[in-house]
């Protein structure tokens, strides 16, 4: 398993949404962020049914995955997370994130995600109380906190949200372990201050990062300051 721990704690790990880059050239834009200073890739991996959109998959990262050695964030918004494990980890992801709302037993799937050899990550969508995560946080590596209804990218950032990060940050640091805390949607250099406020430590940025006006180095910069 890749190490994610060892990032400074006053300093996000910035992992740009790949769902927002040009899908004609896919192996430009992971060269360009990973060159603009970007620590780690977000997949915004979508079924047609535990979301209301499709995006790309298992083939795809494959594919990629022999094209950069940067840390592959894997967001399964999938039914049946359990079953996809495997074949997520032989294609290439060093995290795998699914949603506590899946038809999956949470437990079962970490444990299966973690005998893949790859980090396990639980997904919260906006209307799910942290309460509901909190059983889990003795195995899991990361959280991740959506702040927009998951589906789509381009959407406005859930200010209600940071409520729930502030109570999970609380959480994390009680539970001693170094469980990362990410948030994902509607992140941009005006909504990233208020997350990191709230206790995140991981920033996930589609739009912001691959539809910068002014280039990818500039956003990412912009993310953390
Ligand atoms: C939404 C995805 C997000 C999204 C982020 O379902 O999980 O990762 O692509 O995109 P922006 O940064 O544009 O909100
Ligand atoms: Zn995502």
């Amino acid at each position: 398993m890749r190490i994610f721990q060892h990032f400074p704690q006053n300093r996000p790990v910035i992992s740009p949404s790949l769902l927002a880059a040009d899908f004609s050239c896919l192996d430009k834009s992971i060269a360009k962020v990973a060159d603009a200073g970007a620590e780690w890739l977000h997949w915004d991996v979508m079924d047609g049914h535990f979301v209301p959109n499709i995006s790309f998959g298992l083939p795809v990262m494959a594919a990629l995955r022999p094209a950069t050695d940067i840390f592959f964030d894997t967001h399964l918004m999938i039914s049946h997370p359990a079953r996809y494990a495997a074949a997520f980890a032989r294609a290439g992801a060093d995290l795998i994130t699914f949603h506590i709302e899946s038809d999956d037993d949470p437990a079962a799937t970490i444990d299966r995600i973690h005998s893949n050899g790859v980090a396990a990550g639980l997904s919260l969508k906006p209307a799910t109380p942290a309460s509901a995560v909190l059983p889990y946080l003795d195995r899991i590596d990361l959280l991740l906190v959506m702040t927009v209804e998951p589906g789509f990218g381009g959407q406005r950032f859930m200010p209600d949200q940071l409520r729930k990060i502030a109570e999970l940050r609380q959480a994390i640091d009680a539970s001693g372990r170094a469980i990362r805390l990410e948030v994902d949607g509607g992140i941009d250099a005006r909504t990233a201050p208020l997350v990191r406020a709230a206790g995140a430590d991981t920033l996930v940025a589609g739009t912001a990062v691959f539809q910068a006006p002014q280039g990818l180095k500039k956003a990412i910069r912009d993310l953390r300051s």
